[in-house]
């Protein structure tokens, strides 16, 4: 990259030509340091303001451009614009994260990655807020700020403490599926490139006619599945803690763009009150057997952004960003992030945060009477800023985005309605079975490794419990192999 500020005077942030910018001013040759140099006073409070507050959560990843072009026809299930013709292609930005590190922590850390897609539509941007897992730790918006407190630093030691850890995932058998899944051999992958993404939740696709249908996301990265063991990650996170950043940005310089099959579960909407899982727990997955996948696209990542912090750190999705035909489900986790992020951005980047050059619509115009706040451009001229007006103006489609969601009962603290087949164990146990020999032993060691560290005993017991609730064999083994490492 050889960007360069244009030559000519170094200047001051107003334009001002600067004399030197190697001395300060001094009260003579010896003297202290007058306050009518302007430009170090300029140079040193601009200095202090460059960090905004790095993501409470996700706060590392990296960022790339691409496009999404669609390879299927889907018109029988969703009226999204940007799906409507096969061959159809849409910019797209993608940024991938760790979850519990800070901004400065390394890549190659077990932890579940951030996968989220902005697809910058003629219908406004679309934002799939995913991981590179298919489920969740918890299915309730209620717990998450509980459940990331125990995932970042402890308030006394200031670090992550395995007691906390295991002291939440024992007490929220939930969280039985996604430890699985974490501690087995997807959880280290070897890069950005090389795992897949999933849209986790259950969204609403609806049609022309207003027909619904609940679909799941699923990106299958065509580069192959590349995974760390526990020692191998452990190595290049000492070694190389930007690894995964570096390796996708330095594959898109060498022109190997890396690709993802765009792939989605249909369920129509009539089937979901029966199905045997409920369809809105994000603790689950829907078995392939059950909703195989629909093959409808290809998302390809071939241009770097060209400045990290503009583009990468500025950057705001949200699960709230729709476009007309897809919705939000019920799920209540789903819901709690339809608030969090929006609010997030606000905070972090601040009121105007959607209209800087990564997030705006690309694709099509904001055409709103919202305005003004910190750092506003002024971009409504002087038109007029109400609705309805005499003068003319973007005015209400009168067509909702999506369609309305039948619901019965009281108000009320009620916890996710459990389906035929729901627990919270099973799809742990059937997720443990499919596992090979050698994938047990590997998860085995991994689950271990971390839970004897725990202090308490009850905290390790409780935990391993859960182990033993999805498979007999599983606890067991657990159990073992941690005695064996507590001597
Ligand atoms: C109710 C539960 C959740 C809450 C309240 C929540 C909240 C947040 C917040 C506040 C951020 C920081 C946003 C920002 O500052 O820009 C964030 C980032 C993120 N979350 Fe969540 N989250 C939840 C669950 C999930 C789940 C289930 C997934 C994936 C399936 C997920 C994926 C992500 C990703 C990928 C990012 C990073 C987005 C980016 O790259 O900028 N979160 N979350």
């Amino acid at each position: 990259m050889t960007d360069q500020i244009a030559a000519g005077p170094l200047t001051t942030e107003t334009g001002a030509p600067v004399a030197d910018n190697q001395q300060s001013q001094s009260a003579g040759p010896g003297g202290p340091v007058l306050l009518q140099d302007q430009h170090l006073i300029e140079k040193l409070a601009r200095f202090n303001r460059e960090r905004i507050p790095e993501r409470v959560v996700h706060a590392r990843g990296a960022g790339a451009y691409g496009t999404f072009r669609v390879t299927a026809d889907v018109t029988r299930w969703t009226r999204a614009r940007f799906l409507s013709e096969i061959g159809k292609e849409t910019e797209v930005f993608l940024r991938f994260s760790t979850v519990a590190g800070n901004l400065g922590a390394a890549d190659a850390v077990r932890d579940p990655r951030g996968f989220a897609v902005k697809f910058y539509t003629e219908d406004g941007n679309y934002d799939l807020v995913g991981n590179n897992t298919p489920v969740f730790f918890i299915r309730d918006a209620i717990k998450f700020p509980d459940f990331i407190h125990t995932q970042k630093r402890d308030p006394y030691t200031g670090s992550q403490e395995a007691d906390n850890v295991w002291d939440f995932w024992g007490l929220s058998p939930e969280s039985t599926h996604q430890v699985t899944w974490l501690f087995g051999d997807r959880g280290i992958p070897a890069s950005y490139r090389h795992m897949d993404g999933f849209g986790s939740h259950t969204f609403q696709w609806s049609n022309e006619a207003g027909e619904v249908f609940w679909v799941k996301y699923h990106f299958k990265t065509d580069q192959g599945i590349r995974n760390l063991t526990q020692d191998e990650a452990d190595a290049l996170a000492g070694r190389d803690p930007d690894s995964h950043q570096r390796d996708l940005r330095e594959a898109i310089e060498r022109g190997e763009y890396p690709t993802w099959t765009v792939q989605v579960q249909i369920m129509p909407a009539a089937e979901a009150a029966a199905y045997r899982f409920n369809p809105f727990d994000l603790t689950k997955v829907w078995p392939h057997a059950d909703y195989p996948p629909v093959t409808i696209g290809t998302l390809e990542l071939n241009r770097n952004p060209r400045n990290v912090f503009a583009e990468v750190e500025q950057a705001t999705f949200s699960p709230h960003h729709f476009v007309p035909g897809i919705g939000p489900s019920p799920d209540k986790m789903l819901q709690g992030r339809l608030f969090a992020y929006g609010d997030a951005h606000r905070h972090r980047v601040g009121i105007n945060a959607d209209q800087l050059p990564v997030n705006r619509p690309h694709a099509a115009g904001a055409r709103t009477h919202g305005r003004d706040g910190l750092a506003y451009d002024g971009r409504h001229g002087g038109a007029k800023n109400y609705e309805p007006n005499s003068f003319g103006g973007p005015a209400q489609t009168g067509r909702p985005p999506w369609e309305p969601v039948q619901v019965a009962g009281a108000t009320g603290d009620h916890p996710t309605p459990a389906h035929a087949e729901d627990d919270d164990f099973v799809q742990a146990g059937n997720l443990y079975r499919l596992m090979s020999e050698e994938e047990r032993e590997r998860l085995v060691a991994n689950l271990a490794g971390f839970l004897a560290k725990v202090s308490r005993e009850e905290i390790a017991e409780r935990a391993i419990a859960n182990f033993r609730r999805a498979d007999e064999d599983y606890g067991k083994r657990l159990e073992a192999a941690v005695q064996a490492l507590r001597g």
